[in-house]
């Protein structure tokens, strides 16, 4: 059975955490958004207080309706904020190392029976799951860029994952109208393990000089029906952050 969710931590407000959030909290959840430090934070909620004006500007929202979901998001730059959360999803940068460090300290404060859920992209959820003190209550919620917008949630049961935590990652997906699909542990899970080469394929295509950047990105839109060409898409997702799942 699914555990009752309803206050999310969120670690990370930038290109994905901030989404997230925003998400969740639109979702009806209480949520708090840790960032490093205040600029980087004032940084996140700026940008998600700019997609609710343009909600409310484009009617999608009331301004009231605004004003609540921004004041469900508390900010903080302190892991101690996150301790009474019933489930914690991390979107911090794709460093392993980063991510363990910040687990280590994050499982010492939050109550034990919440949800850890890892938003990577393309490392193993297990490597995660294996240096908390709670790996059965350890899944993987993976996003898509921009979060607001992209219906899938992939849900990953990592070989410790408990039916009950990966049920209550299915469910919590499932509450914010979003596409839950499972999967499995497995490098890239369903979506990165294809579009990542496919997009590497496009810049080695490039340098083989198949066509020029814009020939590639136009032909794979104009031919295949994407919304962008791959090598808009490797821009969106940050060249950066490609590298790291490349690696
Ligand atoms: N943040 C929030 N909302 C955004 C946004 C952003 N960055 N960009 C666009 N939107 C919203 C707009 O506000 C608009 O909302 P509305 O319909 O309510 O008015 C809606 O999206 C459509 O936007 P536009 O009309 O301006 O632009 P497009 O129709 O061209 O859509 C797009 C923009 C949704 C980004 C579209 O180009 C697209 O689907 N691109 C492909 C994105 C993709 O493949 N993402 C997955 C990347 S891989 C990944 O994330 C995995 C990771 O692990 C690497």
């Amino acid at each position: 059975m699914a555990q009752r969710i309803e206050k999310v931590g969120v670690l990370g407000a930038g290109l994905m955490g901030h989404g997230i959030a925003q998400v969740a909290a639109q979702s009806g959840y209480a949520v708090v958004l840790r960032e490093v430090d205040e600029a980087t934070l004032a940084k996140g909620i700026g940008k998600i207080e700019k997609q609710l004006a343009r909600a409310v500007e484009k009617e999608k929202m009331s301004q009231q309706q605004g004003d609540e979901v921004r004041a469900r998001i508390e900010g903080t730059v302190h892991y101690r904020e996150l301790r009474d959360c019933d489930l914690v999803i991390e979107a911090i940068t794709e460093s392993l190392e980063l991510k363990l460090e910040m687990w280590r300290e994050v499982d010492e404060i939050v109550k034990p029976e919440a949800v850890f859920a890892t938003n990577t992209s393309s490392l193993a959820v297990i490597d995660q799951a294996a240096v908390t003190g709670r790996p059965s209550q350890f899944v993987g919620l993976h996003y898509f860029n921009p979060a607001q917008v992209m219906k899938l949630v992939e849900v990953v049961r990592c070989v410790t994952s408990s039916d009950e935590a990966f049920e209550t990652a299915l469910e919590f997906a499932r509450s914010e109208e979003k596409l839950a699909i499972p999967t499995k542990d497995k490098a890239g899970f369903i979506v990165n393990r294809l579009l990542v080469p496919y997009m590497l394929d496009a810049i080695r295509a490039h340098e083989e000089g198949v066509g020029s950047a814009q020939e590639i990105d136009a032909a794979m839109k104009a031919g295949a029906g994407h919304p962008m060409g791959p090598l808009t898409l490797a821009d969106f997702v940050g060249l950066d952050t490609l590298g790291s799942i490349c690696d």
